[in-house]
């Protein structure tokens, strides 16, 4: 089933994120295949079932729930979709990050999603799990809670703030395109706020010399399960491109120029 499939067919116990925001959550949290995902809330799976698309058999996706009845629900969709790679955890995602290693045997994630009402009361957590060059995504739908995150990251020493995007979902209406094909086109004016995205990067210590040659991302995903790389950092040290198209070897900042700062 696609992803836009089954968020169509899941009836809706809370507010679920759709095409417009997931797409946006995948984009810039660079999730891959073979990647180790923590999520919170689970809500009714929407982002869950594409995070379990993406990371495919070789990743993980860990995803929290402190609703009993959403809970409940995710545990049999999960398994009646046979998302293997998928586990709901039940409870508050604060405690499930403080136990993070002895709940899933794992030493840290590659990213960390957050679509819960307080995620800046998480950060310190999050920030715990997340490997070095790690994300954390917040998604909150209003302009306070997105303060509070930003407030929280900002000179936190673990995290540095790489962006915030307000989403705004344009709506669409169906049209034929030619004899018996049908398509979408953009409905005039119609533009509705979603939410703001706040993308957050664990920063990369450079006390550990012997890890060397990688893109900076201690994580999991450096090589799939089948034996490919699954990772997309082979250029330079961390493979990050200035505006001018020059590699920041250095995961330092590059100036417009192309002068490490
Ligand atoms: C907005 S919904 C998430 C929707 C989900 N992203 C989706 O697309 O279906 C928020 C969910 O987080 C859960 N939640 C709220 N606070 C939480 C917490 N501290 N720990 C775990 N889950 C939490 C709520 O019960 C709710 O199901």
């Amino acid at each position: 089933m696609s992803c836009d499939r089954w968020i169509e067919s899941s009836s809706q116990g809370t507010q679920i994120l759709y095409r417009a925001d997931i797409s946006m959550v995948l984009y810039y949290t660079e999730i891959r295949k073979g990647q180790v995902v923590v999520e919170s809330g689970t809500g009714m799976l929407g982002l869950t079932y594409c995070l379990s698309k993406i990371v495919g058999e070789c990743g993980l996706v860990h995803t929290v729930e402190q609703n009993e009845e959403r809970f409940e629900r995710a545990k049999k969709e999960i398994e009646k979709a046979e998302l293997k790679n998928t586990t709901v955890h039940k409870g508050a995602v604060k405690e499930f990050l403080k136990e993070f290693s002895n709940r899933t045997g794992l030493q840290s994630a590659d990213r960390v999603v957050l679509d819960v009402p307080k995620p800046h009361e998480v950060l310190n957590e999050s920030a715990e799990i997340v490997s070095e060059g790690g994300k954390v995504m917040c998604f909150v739908p209003c302009m306070e809670q997105a303060q509070r995150v930003l407030h929280a990251a900002e000179g936190h020493p673990a995290l540095q703030i790489e962006q915030m995007l307000e989403n705004v979902e344009i709506q669409h209406k169906p049209t034929r395109i030619s004899e018996g094909v049908f398509g979408t086109v953009q409905k005039p004016l119609i533009r509705g706020h979603t939410g703001y995205l706040i993308f957050l990067k664990k920063k990369v210590s450079y006390q550990y010399p012997e890890k060397q040659g990688h893109d900076g991302e201690v994580g999991n995903a450096e090589m799939g399960c089948d034996g490919d790389n699954a990772g997309m950092g082979e250029i330079g040290d961390n493979g990050d491109l200035d505006d001018n198209g020059n590699v920041d070897n250095n995961d330092g900042v590059v100036n417009n120029d192309g002068l490490l700062l």
